[in-house]
């Protein structure tokens, strides 16, 4: 495993509270053979021992007897050169990062299906909410025609307690921090950052197009002030982070990261805290709604164990299915300035 902080210790907690039933399920053992940290003499728990850390990437790269890398370190570099020399390695790699998926999805999964190893993400977007099992698996025969949501648990869970409890920005900021839910660099939470990295690995799964970073509109919530709040509210209204994705009728797509007013009884102004909720909507299923925790140690965690236990199946079968992005065509979008 590459990185050991939330993410990387819920993941490290899973695997340990719940060894034989993944075991069982898998039909092999998890073996847990080196844990990569920056700083490999903080501690990080009783599941992360001394001796299972280290600050070398190589220890992990250049060992042979290592099928799946797991990377939970975020950020572009040097998390993406480990992918990559994972992959030119023959390991499959089980990935929470959405920043580097959006950024070099499309070379990472070429480079993994030339390679003939799996990339799975489940929990790049949405972190406990099987949102990429929906879209790639059971909506793969469907035509999606729209999709949108609250994707950012740090901003929900902003947004939730300046309505519910008055309180400031950087107040609520510091409690989602604390919880565990904002990225390393929260800036990419409150700006809109993070659920456009997520909008673009959403969209393109469920249109099955190429989508860029660039071509979402994108506006966070860092300018929302508790008048804007009062406002919403006096006309019934609250104000939510949304991820939207349609198609228009002429094809192209609308692809947009901004704050929105949403009707206070509306099933989408529920979602509070680091709740995170995606609607879809399918030309033959109609509507489908998921929402759970988006954000967090442990939800998110559960994601990235049970993508293990998928890339272990295939690897114990000797087959392969977790690689998506297949050579997909440019699709219009709308110029996101508009
Ligand atoms: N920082 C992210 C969020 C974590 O708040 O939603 C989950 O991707």
């Amino acid at each position: 495993m590459l990185g050991c902080g939330v993410v990387g210790q819920g993941v490290l907690r899973t695997i340990a509270t719940r060894r034989e039933s993944l075991a069982r399920r898998l039909g092999a053992p998890i073996e847990v053979r080196r844990v990569v940290a920056r700083d490999p003499d903080k501690e990080r728990g009783e599941h992360a021992p001394r001796e299972l850390l280290s600050f070398d990437p190589e220890t992990v790269l250049g060992d042979p007897e290592i099928d799946v890398v797991v990377e939970v370190m975020g950020g572009l570099d040097p998390a993406g050169a480990h992918v990559v020399r994972a992959i030119e390695a023959g390991k499959s790699v089980v990935t929470a990062n959405k920043f580097l998926l959006a950024e070099r999805g499309s070379e990472l999964f070429e480079l993994a299906e030339a390679r003939g190893v799996d990339l799975a993400f489940e929990a790049a977007v949405c972190g406990g909410i099987p949102v990429i099992r929906v879209l790639r698996e059971a909506l793969v025969s469907d035509n999606v025609v729209a999709l949108r949501g609250i994707v950012n648990g740090t901003s929900n869970y902003i947004l939730s307690r300046m309505y519910d409890e008055k309180i400031d920005f950087s107040v609520a900021l510091r409690g989602a921090q604390d919880a565990g839910y904002a990225e390393a660099d929260p800036t990419l939470d409150v700006n809109g950052g993070d659920a456009l990295h997520k909008l673009t690995i959403l969209a393109s799964l469920a249109f099955g197009t190429r989508v860029l970073p660039s071509q979402i509109h994108q506006e966070g919530i860092e300018h929302v002030a508790a008048i804007d709040m009062q406002m919403a509210a006096r006309f019934g209204y609250v104000i939510k982070l949304l991820a939207i994705a349609r198609a228009l009728p002429n094809g192209a797509l609308d692809l947009r990261v901004h704050p929105a007013l949403v009707p206070d009884d509306s099933v989408i102004a529920s979602i509070s805290g680091a709740l995170n909720a995606i609607y879809i909507e399918g030309e033959s299923l109609g509507p489908l709604m998921i929402s759970g925790y988006g954000a967090g140690s442990m939800p998110t965690a559960m994601s990235v164990v049970s993508d293990i236990v998928d890339v272990g199946r295939n690897l114990m079968m000797g087959s392969r299915g977790r690689v998506t992005h297949r050579s997909l065509a440019a699709r219009e979008v709308r110029d996101p300035g508009h």
